[in-house]
């Protein structure tokens, strides 16, 4: 199969503003690789009901992580876009994976386990539960060969394979099994004031998180006062110092150069050097996302991409899901 024929597909939840670590973990990813794949790309709305949302903050969400999408690069002449509640065969095909998915499976994954810690007296809803075999659902729709993702979502792409598997051998044939795609740097960028847990959406404003849409004086700021080590040495070791390794990563990851040559360049300089070349290139690159996002956040225009996009995704995903109901003797 050309690689052209292959599909590549990604999604983001609308949660919360788009951060850095989104950017380098899975969009970037994903815009360089558009023009070589059949590519999706969708706002997972549907999975950002997993908890309480005001109705119109969620719709402002879904139009700022849109606009987000074309201000990275994502091209809508190579890229089919698309909001996931637009395609109703996500929750059909959603519901038939719970039936695949075993509850020990959802119960062992990680962001299942963190997130559920943190539901406070509500409970946890069973939404939250399922949300993996949701995502498979995302992924097994358009036949996906390829799926850019950070870290964190390894564990589910990984599910969606076995779930794929599960349901051909028991219904015969039905599914593409897909791959994961972990960028080799920038998969699990870190919270700049802890650098031992995940830079998140979430987060809130803090000095910890950087978001694509953060004024740049206050990007520089939290660059310059990241958390590093007692040390001056300028070295990636990510047990030993989780801080500055993060800082190396960032930056590998925006410019495309290697680790050893970074720590080659910085032999002898300080900390504040260091962090003086991060706070730039990250700005740097900042600066020309928000330049566009604002060329880009305008409704109308979304709009006509979104449905362009909905028609789209949904021949191919109403095909698959009459695959698997023909498969399961539902048709
Ligand atoms: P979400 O919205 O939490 O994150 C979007 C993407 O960003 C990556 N990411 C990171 N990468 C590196 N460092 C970080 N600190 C960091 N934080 C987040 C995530 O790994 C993800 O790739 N369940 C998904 C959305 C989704 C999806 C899908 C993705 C729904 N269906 C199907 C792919 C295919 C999520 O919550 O991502």
């Amino acid at each position: 199969m050309k690689e052209q024929e292959k599909v590549m597909l990604t999604g983001v939840r609308p949660s919360g503003n788009i951060t850095l670590g989104n950017y380098l973990g899975a969009i970037k990813n994903f815009v360089v690789r558009q023009s070589l794949y059949k590519s999706y790309i969708f706002v997972a709305d549907l999975h950002a009901i997993t908890s309480p949302r005001n109705p119109e903050e969620l719709r402002n969400a879904v139009n700022d992580c849109m606009a987000m999408y074309l201000a990275c690069g994502v091209d809508p002449n190579q890229t089919i876009i698309f909001r996931q509640s637009d395609v109703l065969e996500h929750g059909v095909l959603g519901f038939i994976m719970t039936f695949q998915t075993h509850m020990g499976e959802l119960s062992r994954m990680t962001q299942f386990k963190l997130k559920s810690q943190t539901c406070g007296k509500h409970g946890i809803d069973t939404g939250l539960f399922v949300y993996p075999p949701l995502m498979s659902a995302d992924i097994l729709l358009y036949n996906t060969s390829i799926v850019p993702v950070g870290l964190d979502q390894q564990q589910h792409v990984e599910l969606t394979r076995d779930l794929a598997q599960r349901f051909n051998r028991r219904y015969g044939d039905t599914f593409k099994e897909p791959d994961v795609y972990i960028a080799p740097v920038g998969n699990k960028i870190l919270n700049l004031q802890n650098p031992t847990e995940k830079m998140n959406k979430s987060d809130g404003q803090n000095m910890g998180t950087i978001f694509l849409m953060d004024d740049l004086k206050l990007v520089r700021k939290k660059i310059m006062a990241a958390v590093t080590d007692s040390e001056t040495v300028i070295h990636f070791d990510e047990e030993q110092k989780p801080g500055i390794s993060n800082l190396i990563s960032i930056l590998s990851a925006i410019t495309g150069e290697d680790i050893p040559s970074i720590e080659k360049r910085f032999e002898g300089r300080g900390y504040g050097d260091f962090k003086r070349e991060v706070a730039d290139v990250v700005c740097h690159l900042l600066e020309k996302i928000q330049a566009n996002y604002q060329k880009f956040k305008n409704p109308e225009i979304l709009d006509d991409i979104l449905n362009d996009g909905a028609k789209k995704a949904r021949i191919v995903a109403s095909e698959t899901l009459e695959r698997a109901k023909l498969a399961l003797g539902l048709k």
